[in-house]
């Protein structure tokens, strides 16, 4: 049973969740892209989604794909930023699995998010906007099961890091496995 558990990643656009995910999937957890998910199930891109249908259809999606994981095993899930604005997706998550939040300061973010693209909630032209969103999630990430600072780590040692902390928590069967 405790192997079988799923690891859900949540932080803000440009927390590393994509990248963490990718090492985990290295650790022998199968890897799930909620966004990606999203992107093949409507057809379209997460900006056509944004401009022709707004946010609020986005959110539909986003909850809608999360539900359909239910039963999902040894997985990791990154999720899209916004994920915890709504009640119902914590209970879905918390129903998957340990929610893991990647914690990282704002200069962190705002570096990443400068080199990206295709983030609609990403407006590069008023940081401002964007940081007070940030501020405004950061009690709702904090809500997770583990917190996990990434700022002076690479995505290997955060791996490593989560790694240990879960399957201690699991092995005493527990869901959070407390500060890291
Ligand atoms: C969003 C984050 C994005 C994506 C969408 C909305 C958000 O995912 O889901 O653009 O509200 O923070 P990433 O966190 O993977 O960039």
């Amino acid at each position: 049973m405790r192997d079988e558990r799923n690891i859900i990643l949540i932080g803000f656009m440009g927390s590393g969740k994509s990248t963490v995910a990718e090492v985990l999937h290295g650790m022998g957890f199968d890897c799930i892209d909620l966004d990606a998910l999203i992107v093949e199930r409507s057809g379209r891109t997460i900006p056509e989604i944004f401009a022709r249908d707004g946010e609020g259809v986005f959110r539909d999606l986003e909850t809608e794909a999360l539900r359909s994981l239910a039963g999902l095993r040894r997985a990791v899930v990154s999720t899209g930023g916004g994920i915890v604005g709504r009640e119902e997706n914590w209970i879905l998550m918390k129903a998957l699995g340990t929610i893991v939040y990647l914690q990282a300061g704002w200069e962190t973010l705002r570096t990443r998010l400068a080199a990206g693209e295709g983030r609609p909630l990403a407006d590069k032209s008023d940081w401002s906007k964007v940081e007070a969103l940030w501020r405004r999630r950061l009690p709702l990430y904090e809500k997770a099961d583990l917190i996990v600072d990434t700022d002076d780590r690479t995505p290997e040692e955060v791996a490593e890091r989560i790694m240990k902390a879960v399957s201690r928590s699991w092995e005493l069967g527990v869901t959070s496995p407390g500060p890291s």
